[in-house]
């Protein structure tokens, strides 16, 4: 039986360019999406990354093809698709606290459901210290951490997240994507993450899905079999016999695309 929760079926995007002319950003993309699992997008720049996630949320329409979400296809935004960008988005006039509940009040969420749900996830995201500071106040990375409790927070069965820690300093990032892996283990969601660095691909992806650019096709599916597992650990993902192997041929894959 199959589990995919999400279908992407022969997808094509061609843009209109404004002095004319069209550049199809993406071409002929299909992958499936596992239920529970983490599928990572990753490629070069241009490669039309963004535009698929864009199209899996609903923001930006398909030339051809379909995405299918639970076999139903998707024709614009949803509650069950939750989108995290690579800046901060958070309301720095409302509390952490406020900020995760946001959606939800809006959702029509009661108040105290609402204030469960926020310190939950929050607590998730190793916030329960800050639930009533406002954002102005924290990190870059600890404001990204708000922004991800934030969407969690609406129960979305889907987590898109477009270079979600880029603009973090390595530390921090290695902490997030750590944080990424007790989230999926601890929700179970569905994640599609883009990234342009194949570490963090390695390290959270259940699936790769490798594209090369101009135009954006798949050019391999990668699956990390060499992991037992999801681990917690960089460190523990780095030393497994297996490791340097995916990230020497995914560092060649790169530089073919990039030299196109
Ligand atoms: N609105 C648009 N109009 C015209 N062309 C676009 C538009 N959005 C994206 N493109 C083009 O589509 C291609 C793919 O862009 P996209 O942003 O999806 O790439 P990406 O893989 O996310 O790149 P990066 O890693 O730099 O973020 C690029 O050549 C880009 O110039
Ligand atoms: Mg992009």
């Amino acid at each position: 039986m199959s589990q995919d929760l999400l279908k992407i079926r022969n997808v094509s995007k061609v843009f209109s360019l404004p002095k004319g002319g069209e550049l199809t950003a993406v071409d002929d993309v299909s992958f499936t999406v596992e239920k529970g699992s983490i599928c990572v997008l990753l490629g070069p720049s241009g490669s039309g990354k963004s535009t698929i996630l864009r199209m899996v949320a609903g923001l930006e329409s398909r030339t051809e093809g379909a995405v299918l979400l639970n076999d139903t296809p998707i024709e614009g935004p949803g509650r069950e698709r939750g989108m995290v960008f690579q800046a901060y988005s958070s309301f720095d006039w409302m509390s952490v606290g406020k900020n995760v509940e946001f959606g939800m009040k809006i959702n029509g969420v009661p108040a105290d459901e609402r204030r469960a749900r926020a310190e939950r996830f929050i607590g998730l995201v190793g916030l329960s210290k800050f639930i009533d500071t406002y954002p102005s106040r924290l990190s870059g990375g600890m404001r990204q951490r708000v922004a991800i409790a934030r969407t969690l927070a609406n129960e979305p069965e889907v987590l898109l997240m477009d270079e979600p820690f880029g603009a973090l300093d390595a530390e921090t990032r290695w902490q997030m994507q750590e944080l990424m892996i007790d989230v999926a283990e601890a929700s179970g969601t569905t994640m599609i993450i883009v990234t342009h660095d194949i570490e963090e691909a390695i390290f959270l992806a259940d699936k790769i899905v490798f594209l090369s650019s101009h135009p954006g096709r798949v050019k391999e599916e990668i699956t990390p079999l060499f992991k037992p597992g999801r681990l917690r650990n960089k460190e523990d993902v780095i030393a497994l016999p297996g490791y340097s192997e995916l990230e020497r041929k995914i560092m060649r894959m790169m530089r073919e695309e990039g030299h196109k």
